[in-house]
Order: structure tokens, then C-alpha cells, then sequence
């Protein structure tokens, strides 16, 4: 038996390469990492290939290993060139996620130190950097010192784990589960209706509330519909506002919506996954005024933090209710013991080992400091004023709501035809040309077209660079 087992111990060993070994393969991923940030700027930011990536089945999982240079060279073909390079300052579309270089690091030394990160015990360490973080955003937020929060993969299961925790906060029980009552606009994140089906609630009753000119949430309107479901013997639930809407970045009135809720015993839960990090400018502290009454938040360092994907954050004001959600016990875990004062991930989330997702965030902050996040935004938000100005002023096109945050719409309108099909089209042109990428959305029946800035690679050259390529595809349908 002892043979056998040497000589398995002997064909596991390439799963712990040597130093030399390390260092060869470490290398090559540096040197192929570095050549896609220095040559970026020549390669599109969008690119529609002919076989979508598909060269990667040529390549099934087999037994014996191949060598890193082949490694890198099918990814590059196959993950690297098709479609979306979210890391490019041309990523203008949707909510634009980042990819801080500092973060790429935390990700390696968490991953080559794997600690665990899910329970006080082993790693009070990885738990105490988890809850700093999380103390330091609810200062942030203006939340009091009884918050909980937990770092996720992203903004949607931060949002799944606020209903969640809504519901049993309101003892919400099956039963009720068709009276009961959410309260939100259209303009939600639809991460948000997933969650409350996911969470067994489909059946109950969805009321959208109307918006105002800004496609914001009319209070009035939200406060009627309370009244008129009360006297139907149906159960106000929960009200749903939004710190940046994805269509048009629009910031409910969040103070006002906060007193409805606390007036009418409602739990008041805050989208903030695109917005709420402008906390850190003057300008969106003032503007998110009100997001401190929230009883729950979700905001996505993966987003207007600029960490490369994989961090969305939920903070809850009362770290109790998220506790009742999620608490667990199992006699295997009967040595466990966690002081009062720190909270293991595990009892306040869905996951019990995780990804040591703090350290991504530690690292960069303490690199870096704050100012250049703060920074970073702010220019965000001045390229967005200057885009909306200089679009505006394109002969036949028109701007949409002035933007409150990051996000631009706008469209041409032709001279003849329908503008749906002509603004359709300029997209289509756009993206087929690659250096910038774009996206669309409709307000009220109209094919909007969308400049989201937040990628922390755009800069000015980038709007500039975008506002050429407008005016240049629109001149080509024109003449076409
Ligand atoms: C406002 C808002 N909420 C939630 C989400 C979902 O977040 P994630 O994609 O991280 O799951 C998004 C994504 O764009 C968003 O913009």
C-alpha cells in the first residue's frame, strides 16, 4: 500500500510546481497580461468574430496537461478577442464594470493564501478585513453602528439576499405570501423581480408606481397606492428605490420615500449597485441625500468601484434581521465560536465558503487611498455633463433627461423615415465599427441610444473619440 501511494503522491506532484517551475508559467501570464493593458488602445472595444469563441471546443479537457504558451494563446483567440472588452475605456455601454490592477493582485495573494474567509474561527483575519470594509461603506452610507453586510459576487444576489431578508424581517410567511405588497417603478433593476421570484414570492402583488418627467418615483402616487392596498386588507410590504436607475441613471427621491416607508411600517430597500459610490464625490453626496434611512442598500464595487467583476456589497441597518435570515448551526461546527463583536460572514449570508472577496477591495484602498476613487468619479460625472452638452449641440439629435449621474441618452431625429429604425441603425454602425461600445434602451415607445460612463479608463480622448464616431456613422446613413 505505502508504494502505491508514493507512486500517487509521485503523479500528483505537478499539481505543486517547483519554484523555477512557478516562476517559468508566473512569467508568461505576466508578460501576456502586460501586453493586454499596454496594447489596449489599438484593439477594439467591441468585436463581432465569425465563430463567437467556438475554437475553445476544439480544445476539450483531457488528462494530460499542455504547456502555458498554448494555454494563453487559446484563450487569447478564443476568451480575449471576441465580443466585449469590458476593460476598455470604450466600454460606454450598459453599467461599465472596471479592473483596477491593484484588485487583480488581491485576487492572487488570495488565491495562493486561500483563506477562508467564511467563518471568525479559522480566519479571523479574512473576517475582520470583510467587516472593516463593511463598516467603512456603512460610515459611508451614514448607517448606524448596528449594521451588518456582506461582500457578494454581485449586484443581483446582493439584491436576492435583501428580499430575503425583507421578508423575514416583516415575518412575511407562505401563506401571506399572495397580500402582500412591493412597491417600486418600472425603472427597477430587473435583478429585482428575479430575486423575488427566487425567493419563493411570485405570487405576490408587484404595484409599479408612477414616474415623474426624470423617470423618477412619484411619492404621491406611492403613498395613495399604500393607503388604497391598507384599506384592501392587502400587506404593504416592501418599497423599492433606486440610487441610479440602469436605463437613466435616475435617483429616486430617496428621502422622501424613506419617511413614506417608516410612516407606513414598510421595509425600504435601495438599488444603489450603479450609484451609491458617488457618496464619495460632493456632488452625489448631495444628491443621494436619503439613502441613509434605506433598512437595506446594495452597492457594486464592481461597478463604480472599478474592481474587475465579482463584487457586489449588501448592507443592512440592522444587522439583526440579516442574522435571523441566515443563521445556521451544525454539529460539526459545535468548536466554533465567534466573538461578540465580529460576524462571520456565514451567519449573515447565503454561502459558507467563499471567495476571500475583501482582500480585492483591502488592497486597492490601502494602495491607493480614497482621493483617486473620489477622483475618478468625479470626472465620470464632469464627462458626462460634457457629453450631454456636445451631443446636444449635433445638428438633429436630441438629449434625453439631463443626466443625473453617468448615464446619457439620446438619438437623432431624420429628417424623413422613422427615427426607431434610423437610431437601431446608427447602434448597429457603431458597434459594427468596434472602437466604442454603446447601448440602447426605450423611454416611453422611443429607441433611445445610451452612453453609460463609468468604465475608469474613459476619459476625455474617449468622448471626444465617441462623439467623432456619432457624427461620422450618422453621416454614413444619411448618405446611404
Ligand atoms: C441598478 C442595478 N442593479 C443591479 C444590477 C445587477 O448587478 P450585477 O450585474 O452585479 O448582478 C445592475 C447591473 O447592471 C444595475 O445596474
Amino acid at each position: 500500500m505505502r508504494e502505491k501511494i508514493l507512486k500517487l503522491e509521485k503523479s500528483a506532484s505537478l499539481l505543486e510546481p517547483k519554484k523555477e517551475e512557478r516562476e517559468e508559467i508566473r512569467n508568461k501570464v505576466v508578460e501576456y497580461t502586460e501586453r493586454f493593458l499596454e496594447d489596449m488602445k489599438e484593439h477594439k472595444t467591441f468585436n463581432i468574430t465569425k465563430d463567437q469563441g467556438a475554437g475553445l471546443y476544439d480544445y476539450p479537457i483531457s488528462n494530460m496537461g499542455i504547456s502555458i504558451e498554448e494555454a494563453i494563446r487559446i484563450f487569447k483567440d478564443n476568451v480575449e478577442i471576441p465580443g466585449l472588452n469590458p476593460a476598455s475605456g470604450g466600454h460606454l455601454a450598459y453599467i461599465p464594470g472596471g479592473g483596477i490592477y491593484h484588485s487583480s493582485l488581491g485576487d492572487y495573494i488570495a488565491a495562493i493564501t486561500n483563506r477562508y474567509a467564511g467563518v471568525f474561527y479559522p480566519s479571523p483575519g479574512a473576517v475582520r478585513m470583510t467587516n472593516m470594509l463593511i463598516k467603512w461603506m456603512a460610515e459611508l452610507v451614514g448607517y448606524p453602528h448596528m449594521t451588518g453586510g456582506n461582500l457578494t459576487s454581485g449586484g443581483s444576489i446582493a439584491n436576492l439576499t435583501a428580499v430575503i431578508t425583507a421578508r423575514d424581517a416583516k415575518k412575511i410567511k407562505g401563506n401571506n405570501f399572495h397580500r402582500c405588497v412591493v412597491y417600486c417603478t418600472k425603472h427597477i433593476h430587473h435583478c429585482i423581480d428575479k430575486a423575488i421570484n427566487i425567493a419563493g414570492m411570485r405570487d405576490c402583488i408587484r404595484r409599479d408606481i408612477k414616474m415623474d418627467m426624470q423617470y423618477k418615483m412619484n411619492c404621491a402616487d406611492l403613498e395613495a397606492q399604500i393607503i388604497k392596498d391598507k384599506k384592501k386588507g392587502l400587506i404593504p410590504w416592501m418599497v423599492i428605490g433606486s440610487a441610479g436607475t440602469t436605463d437613466v441613471g435616475a435617483i429616486d427621491p430617496l428621502s422622501t420615500i424613506g419617511k413614506i416607508a417608516k410612516r407606513n411600517n414598510l421595509w425600504y430597500h435601495i438599488d444603489g449597485a450603479y450609484g451609491a459610490f458617488f457618496l464619495l464625490t460632493k456632488e452625489g453626496k448631495t444628491k443621494l441625500n436619503g439613502i441613509e434611512l434605506s433598512d437595506s442598500l446594495v452597492m457594486d464595487p464592481h461597478k463604480s468601484m472599478f474592481l474587475p467583476y465579482g463584487l457586489g456589497v449588501l448592507l443592512v441597518r440592522n444587522a439583526k434581521h440579516l442574522k435571523y435570515a441566515h443563521q445556521f448551526s451544525a454539529s460539526y461546527f459545535q468548536d466554533v465560536i465567534d466573538p461578540e463583536d465580529e460576524m462571520s460572514p456565514a451567519d449573515i449570508s447565503p454561502e459558507l465558503t467563499k471567495h476571500f472577496r475583501a482582500l480585492r477591495m483591502w488592497l486597492p484602498l490601502k494602495l491607493c487611498g480614497t482621493d483617486p476613487f473620489t477622483a475618478c468619479l468625479e470626472e465620470k460625472l464632469l464627462l458626462t455633463k460634457y457629453f450631454y452638452r456636445e451631443i446636444g449641440k449635433v445638428d438633429g439629435f436630441v438629449t434625453g433627461v439631463e443626466p443625473e449621474l453617468s448615464v446619457t441618452t439620446f438619438r437623432y431625429v431624420p429628417k424623413n423615415g422613422d427615427a426607431n429604425s434610423f437610431n437601431k441603425k446608427l447602434l448597429d454602425e457603431i458597434l459594427l465599427d468596434g472602437r466604442i461600445f454603446l447601448s440602447s434602451t426605450d423611454l416611453d415607445g422611443s429607441f433611445f441610444i445610451r452612453m453609460a460612463i463609468l468604465a475608469f479608463r474613459s476619459h476625455l480622448e474617449t468622448i471626444d473619440l465617441a462623439l467623432e464616431i456619432i457624427k461620422e456613422k450618422t453621416i454614413l446613413i444619411n448618405n446611404s
